[in-house]
């Protein structure tokens, strides 16, 4: 076990947040992570997991063993006539893992290209895009209990999945490391164009036949058009959560704001945050090292030398407008550590 001392964590961020750990170890299987998680236990210090990075604010050095996972490996468990069970290593980058189901025609996750961060994390929010979560072709989980350091498996009911949410991100928080997810991808796929941007840009790039390899290339191409590169600019993808509100409050608001957009769903209307971030004149706008992006309000960037102290102070002030404008509460998506 390499165990480092006060490494910087920028590059281990998407935010490009210069923050540092105490202690940084690298865990490429389940025994390295066990390890990392007893040396921590012994020498009475916080541990914390790190997948991708792509979603968490660093606001302050991480008095900790942070612990990057990198177990890899896609592999098929299990078949029948439609579906394929593919097991894939918490390391793994999501995005190349995509790419992978593309190339050997496994459909159901294609509209999910082009995410940031990892396998493993991408349970712990139900990523979402395009019309489509994971939970849609999720199996199962293995995750590792931090205390008794055993394997416990966990299917989707266990997970508790909603919008941008699990049971891991509320009363299982901090107690498990998710080690590999197993995906129910489709033989034959059941293509998702429903999503109004991705039927504009399958035409204008003249696509008469869908496919696995033309929806994510209207994926990418829609992501680039609009979400910064995090290699460009620091970001972690949206910053806030879409709010729902009920259909009262919807319907009081349209009054006042014709134009208002929203997406009844069980609970009430879907109002996009980037809509209201934008009424509040947020859009676009530079505050030094740090800002909101000019193509996507629901994006916080980091220019290069910012901040994260700075950034939650910027989403406060976001968060305040938009309460104070349209009396609607706005919450982070990002983790803050
Ligand atoms: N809008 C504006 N101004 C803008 C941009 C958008 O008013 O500058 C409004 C428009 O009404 C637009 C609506 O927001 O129709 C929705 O915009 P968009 O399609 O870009 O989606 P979003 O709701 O802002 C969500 C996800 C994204 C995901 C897209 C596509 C959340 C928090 N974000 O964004 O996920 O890629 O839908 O499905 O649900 C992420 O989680 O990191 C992420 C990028």
């Amino acid at each position: 076990m390499n165990i480092q001392e006060n490494i910087s964590l920028k590059a281990y961020n998407t935010f490009g947040i210069a923050k540092n750990a105490r202690f940084f170890v690298i865990a490429k299987s389940i025994t390295e992570l066990k390890d990392a998680l007893s040396w921590a236990k012994d020498q009475k210090i916080n541990s914390l997991i790190l997948g991708g990075g792509s979603n968490i604010l660093l606001t302050q050095d991480q008095d900790a063993l942070v612990i990057k996972i990198e177990i890899e490996g896609i592999v098929i468990v299990q078949e029948d006539e439609d579906f394929l069970w593919v097991e894939v290593g918490a390391g793994v980058n999501w995005h190349q893992f995509v790419l992978t189901s593309i190339d050997n025609n496994w459909a159901g996750i294609e509209n999910l290209s082009l995410i940031p961060g990892t396998v493993g994390a991408s349970p712990m929010q139900n990523i979402g895009a395009y019309g489509v979560e994971i939970k849609d072709v999720f199996a199962r989980l293995k995750a590792l209990n931090r205390d008794s350091l055993k394997l416990e498996e966990f299917d989707a009911d266990q997970c508790q999945f909603g919008y941008r949410e699990s049971v891991f991100k509320h009363e299982l928080k901090g107690k498990y490391v998710i080690c590999s997810v197993t995906f129910k991808l489709k033989k034959v796929p059941e293509f998702h164009t429903e999503y109004g941007a991705i039927q504009e840009t399958l035409q204008a790039s003249g696509i008469k036949e869908l496919s696995l390899r033309a929806i994510s290339d209207a994926v990418i191409k829609i992501r680039q058009s609009k979400l910064p590169d995090p290699k460009e600019i620091g970001n972690s993808g949206s910053f806030f959560k879409n709010p729902t509100i009920s259909t009262q409050q919807f319907e009081a608001l349209r009054d006042k704001y014709p134009t208002i957009p929203g997406y009844p769903n069980e609970d009430g209307v879907k109002v996009p945050a980037a809509w209201l971030i934008e009424q509040c004149e947020w859009k676009g706008k530079r505050f030094g090292e740090i800002g909101v992006h000019s193509k996507q309000p629901l994006v916080l960037v980091n220019y290069g030398n910012g901040d994260g102290e700075e950034i939650k102070n910027l989403a406060l002030k976001i968060q305040q407008s938009v309460l104070d404008k349209f009396q609607i509460e706005i919450h982070p998506e990002v983790n803050f550590l």
